[in-house]
């Protein structure tokens, strides 16, 4: 075997699994294997899981943070005209070093596959051009999806029509779209009925950022639910964001939930990005911004978590670790039980990884030997300590390593250094 990983706590609890590796796929597991590995990781107490997988990016604005200004409001809007003042003095160069920089950080981190929205509202499609590129040298590393994002309006920006299907004849893999960034709430419901027909025509994959908003009465996703089944594009339609339904009538919710079930409309919510966006206009109580994430998922609907942005007009923090997206998205959806923290794991790992359509991920023999070696126990102590990415695998190939995150002490009669992961007392405890 090319690798064996040894002694491993599984996602689904399974605890002493060795994986073994040949050709860049996996061999075999099971507890114990006689195989014998050309290099071999011990495992043991350390989770392995299959790779991070962001689910809703921006590659293209990405870690432009200052350029040309700071966002000031903290609002999305100013975030959007920043990045339509930033635009006009974009170079290709600076796109994709910047690109390739947060694809380090992100393989760093564990994340091996993002789906990322590229603008195509700037005639040049300059990012396009610039994130195809980066997507041909990531490959190896890194599975980059695009999606084309008409940011200035399907039908307010005159040229984007024709710009989305010049991208997408250039490689670009995604309809996107932005409904609540229309003109009026009858532009947004047009925009997505031209687009899911567009996406219909051609067998592509639909993911619109819709109905960002505080706004209670914005009903995009209702619009885009309905269309994905007038067109049968069950299983390939995804809602981002969806904020507005954390404003939402109840009574109308409970009849969106099943209209969303019955299209097979995915949800990516983008926690970091949406707790600290939306409310704005509220004094207090402020809403907290971020869509229904557990009636989703108890309604039976894939509900992953984005990063959205790092270091961009939108966002000023961030570092590409999808433990983090999940920390927050557990905070503020009250996501505290053990199967909901766990829910909330999934939601940066297996659920984006079929939102996506990642063929051969997982951790089943025959799945692409892509996976991570994580200094901690489970899926609840990964999110908790946030934990560091001991080994990152690629195809087989260790590409990333980090030491685990021991403090030294020095205090008289007291431990050496300190251990976070009170092994075993958080099982006991339960
Ligand atoms: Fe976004």
């Amino acid at each position: 075997m090319d690798l064996l990983i040894r002694n491993a706590n599984l996602p689904d609890g399974k605890k002493g699994i060795d994986i073994a590796i040949e050709g860049g796929r996996i061999a075999a597991t099971g507890p114990a294997l006689s195989a014998q590995g050309e290099r071999e990781i011990d495992a043991s107490g350390c989770l392995v899981t299959p790779p991070f997988v962001d689910a809703h990016f921006h590659m293209d604005a990405t870690l432009s943070y200052g350029l040309p200004r700071v966002n000031q409001s903290g609002t999305l809007l100013e975030g959007i005209a920043l990045w339509g003042e930033l635009k006009p003095h974009l170079t290709q160069e600076a796109l994709i070093e910047r690109a390739l920089q947060y694809c380090d950080w992100a393989v760093a981190r564990g994340l091996l596959a993002i789906r990322s929205h590229v603008d195509i509202c700037d005639d040049r499609l300059l990012a396009v051009e610039a994130l195809l590129e980066v997507k041909r040298r990531v490959a190896p590393y890194l599975d980059l999806q695009l999606v084309a994002f008409p940011q200035d309006g399907l039908l307010r920006s005159p040229t984007a029509l024709a710009n989305l299907k010049r991208a997408i004849a250039m490689g670009v893999d995604v309809v996107g779209g932005i409904p609540h960034f229309e003109r009026t709430m009858a532009d947004g419901a047009e925009s997505v009925r031209i687009l899911c027909e567009f996406a219909a025509e051609k067998g592509l994959r639909v993911d619109m950022h819709c109905d960002e908003s505080d706004d209670p009465h914005s009903r995009h996703i209702e619009t885009l639910a309905a269309q994905t089944h007038r067109l049968g594009l069950h299983g390939r339609v995804a809602g981002s964001h969806l904020t507005s339904m954390h404003s939402m009538d109840n009574y109308y919710v409970s009849k969106l939930l099943p209209l969303m079930k019955e299209s097979g409309v995915a949800a990516i919510a983008n926690p970091l990005i949406n707790i600290t966006l939306q409310g704005r206009h509220d004094t207090y109580p402020k809403r907290r911004g971020m869509t229904r994430v557990p009636e989703l998922m108890a309604a039976g609907i894939d509900v992953a978590f984005g990063h959205d942005c790092v270091m961009d007009p939108w966002y000023s923090l961030g570092s590409g670790d999808m433990l983090e997206v999940a920390h927050m998205g557990l905070h503020v959806a009250q996501m505290t039980g053990q199967q909901a923290m766990r829910a909330c794991f999934a939601a940066v790992t297996e659920t984006p990884a079929r939102i996506l359509g990642l063929d051969g991920y997982g951790l089943a023999p025959g799945c692409h030997a892509d996976l991570v070696v994580l200094d901690a126990g489970d899926a609840v102590e990964a999110i908790r300590l946030r934990a560091a990415r001991r080994h990152v695998v690629r195809r087989g190939k260790v590409v990333a390593e980090a030491p685990p995150a021991v403090s030294r002490l020095d205090l008289p009669g007291r431990p050496s250094q300190v251990d976070f992961r009170l092994a075993g007392l958080a099982t006991q405890n339960r």
